[in-house]
């Protein structure tokens, strides 16, 4: 279970198993570091030669990197979309575990979530950008609205976009996270069993304003490049939206898509090989809710190695 302040690493075994790094004297990456779970269990698993580059783009979670003394791992604080500045076929396994961690969602400083009040701001890093509040301030109700239908497939996308319009006008713009989640309860007129009016509301505007599903694509793209043959490609999902383009992604560049209007046409160079996916146990989801939604995938980079 988290306490506040931790963050308990779904599908650990799975996706450390995923990347083969036992024994390894490959350079390996974990692309989130998050408080390191995954890191930890790579670093006890590679050789002595072995390296590990982690990149997370919460200042907190790479101070909390600090803290781990091994002269084969390093951090960079940066965006994984980054990943492609890493030499060619350089990488033994790459290891994403999508999202935000429990110490980010629980800390209602970081303005992530409905439970607690705090500043509307939802950025994974904030030295950079704008906070949600910054952006409803003056975005477009049209565009607020096209965010929270696409990102957060919320019926009531134009109801809320209205409301929090409207509220701009009367008394100034939304800037705490209890303010949007009243707004949102107001405009939502069916609410779906179990679940907060705001919870789709607010995964949307923290995927737009991090860039979420575009930087995930750009890094995918990316380590197709920078993993060697037969190097491990491992991705932790938690939504669908995430989740349909890493399996369109693996399927693509495994060819198991086949294109009915070109059916003769010369199949493009297969790159990737499909390993499988896996969710987490019912013992794990008994012990952490949070990994209910969780699914990894597993690809591996086709070649014979150098
Ligand atoms: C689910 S947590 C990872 C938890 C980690 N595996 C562990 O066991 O502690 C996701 C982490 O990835 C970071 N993150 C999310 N998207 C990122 C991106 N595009 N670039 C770099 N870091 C990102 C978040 O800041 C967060 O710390």
């Amino acid at each position: 279970m988290d306490t506040p302040w931790t963050h308990t690493t779904v599908l650990l075994e799975e996706a450390v198993d995923a990347l083969q790094a036992t024994g390894s004297r490959d350079t390996f990456v974990d692309a989130t570091f998050g408080r390191g779970g995954h890191s930890r269990a790579i670093l006890d698993r590679l050789a002595p030669e072995g390296r590990l580059i982690a990149y997370d783009k919460d200042a907190e979670a790479v101070a909390e990197a600090a803290r781990i003394e091994d002269a084969r791992f390093s951090i960079r604080h940066q965006g994984f979309k980054h990943l492609g500045e890493l030499a060619p076929a350089s990488v033994g396994g790459l290891l994403m575990d999508l999202g935000i961690s429990s110490p980010q969602i629980d800390n209602p400083a970081r303005g992530f979530s409905f439970r607690f009040d705090g500043p509307l701001d939802m950025r994974m890093d904030t030295s950079r950008g704008e906070s949600v509040a910054e952006w409803l301030a003056t975005a477009e109700p049209q565009q607020i609205a096209e965010v929270i239908r696409d990102y957060g497939e919320e019926r009531f996308a134009v109801q809320i976009a209205k409301a929090i319009a409207a509220r701009r006008q009367e008394r100034g713009p939304v800037s705490t996270t209890a303010e949007l989640a009243e707004l949102v309860a107001g405009a939502v007129k069916t609410r779906e069993p179990g679940q907060n009016p705001a919870t789709r509301t607010f995964q949307a505007l923290r995927i737009f304003i991090n860039a979420e599903l575009e930087e995930l694509q750009q890094a995918l793209e990316a380590s197709l490049s920078v993993l060697k043959p037969q190097g491990r490609l491992a991705v932790i999902s938690f939504h669908s939206l995430e989740d349909r383009i890493v399996k369109q992604f693996i399927a693509k560049h495994s060819r198991e898509v086949f294109d009915r209007r070109a059916p003769f046409a010369q199949a493009p160079e297969m790159k990737l090989r499909s390993i499988g996916r896996i969710k987490p146990s019912e013992a794990e989801v008994q012990a952490n809710p949070r990994a209910r939604s969780a699914i990894l995938r597993v690809a591996e980079r086709t070649g014979a190695p150098a």
